[in-house]
């Protein structure tokens, strides 16, 4: 159990882990998602350009497949702790799915994007709600400006979204949990070292703790690693003064 004392301030990642057991499946473990597609074929700046219809039925299948979905015990637990701890949590995922907020939690900082947003790729209208789905043969979608409207995600080879906030936070977090990420994607996987290295502005380390059935690649940056799936382990895990 991990006692969270009134002074502390909890930096929690997610990553594909903490939606599998709502059955979307990960990145890298057997099987799923991508298993019909390479992903540099649909999920880079290089692939739109190539194929944008081959790129949005990828997108539009994962917008069936998140919307089917339903937030599971580790996600209920983590809303549980934002209305606990406000402001003290800051609950950042590399999840494009939206299961934290159907569990509950209203602070969520979506770091590569969110599935169910899209943007225009031309002008500079905000990425805006969109859950529709755009497969062949269908007409790609068009902004009113006349550029191509894109899926409001981060592709490989761009920069993830709110890394001014995610590094303040990680400045001033004492708890750093990562949950249900492999530790191989950056910056993600560097955000461990940088909330228990010396580099931190005015603050000691953090303690840092991963949960998930398997060790991450980056697990000697961790305190400990509490093994073991987070809908099994998160909903018991956190006592707070
Ligand atoms: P990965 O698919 O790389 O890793 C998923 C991790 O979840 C693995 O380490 C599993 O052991 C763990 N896991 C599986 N079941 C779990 C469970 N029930 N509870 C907890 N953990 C479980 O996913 P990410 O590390 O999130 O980026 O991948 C990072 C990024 O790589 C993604 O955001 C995506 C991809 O490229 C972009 O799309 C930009």
């Amino acid at each position: 159990m991990f006692h969270i004392l009134a002074a502390d301030r909890v930096f929690i990642l997610t990553g594909a882990g903490i939606s599998a057991e709502s059955g979307i499946p990960t990145f890298r473990g057997a099987g799923g998602l991508w298993r019909n597609y390479r992903s540099e074929e649909v999920a880079s700046p290089h692939a739109w350009r190539r194929d944008p219809h081959l790129v949005w039925e990828f997108y539009s299948m994962r917008r069936r497949a998140a919307a089917e979905a339903k937030p599971n015990p580790g996600h209920l637990a983590l809303a549980a702790l934002e209305h606990t701890l406000h402001d003290r949590l800051f609950l950042c995922t590399q999840n494009v799915d939206n299961l934290h907020e159907n569990a509950g939690s209203r602070r969520v900082v979506h770091m590569h994007g969110e599935l169910f947003k899209s943007r225009c790729e031309d002008c500079d209208r905000p990425p805006f709600d969109d859950p529709n789905t755009y497969d062949p043969p269908a007409a790609l979608p068009k902004c009113d400006c006349g550029g191509q409207i894109r899926p409001h995600v981060c592709w490989f080879g761009e920069v993830p979204y709110h890394v001014d906030e995610i590094f303040r936070a990680l400045n001033e977090c004492t708890i750093y949990i990562a949950i249900g990420t492999s530790g191989v994607v950056e910056p993600a996987a560097s955000f461990v070292a940088h909330a228990h290295g010396p580099d931190r502005p005015g603050q000691g380390r953090a303690q840092t703790f991963y949960i998930g059935p398997e060790e991450p690649a980056n697990s000697a940056a961790f305190t400990k690693c509490l093994l073991g799936k987070a809908g099994q382990l998160l909903p018991n895990l956190f006592l707070c003064d």
